[in-house]
């Protein structure tokens, strides 16, 4: 069994030569939202959720990306209550949200 449930990572990385970034999407908001509700749901800890930042994971294009282990499954997301859902059915009951799955072949 692995350490953490779940350990969802969101790349907030910035770009300053105007190539597509995930902080040019608000991911830092996204983050943040994510870790509160996560703590507020009470699933942090050993055996459940850990929520982490992440420089560049090379998936720029559907960008605001974040990809949640150790089931490897790529999220991108619009807003917070995105992030809910992801918390809610993701994180809380096993259940992937396909409508928010990031595109197998996007890339950089
Ligand atoms: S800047 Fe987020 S995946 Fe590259």
């Amino acid at each position: 069994m692995s350490y953490y449930q779940h350990h969802l990572f969101f790349c907030l990385n910035k770009r300053d030569n105007g190539e597509a970034c995930c902080a040019d999407h608000d991911a830092q908001a996204a983050f943040d939202h994510c870790k509160a509700r996560v703590k507020a749901e009470g699933l942090t800890g050993p055996g459940g959720v850990r929520i982490n930042k992440a420089g560049c994971l090379d998936r720029c294009a559907g960008g605001p990306v974040a990809v949640v282990y150790p089931e490897a499954v790529w999220y991108t997301y619009v807003d917070k209550h995105d992030i809910d859902e992801i918390v809610e059915s993701h994180l809380k009951r096993g259940q992937i949200v396909e409508r928010l799955l990031l595109p197998p072949n996007v890339g950089r």
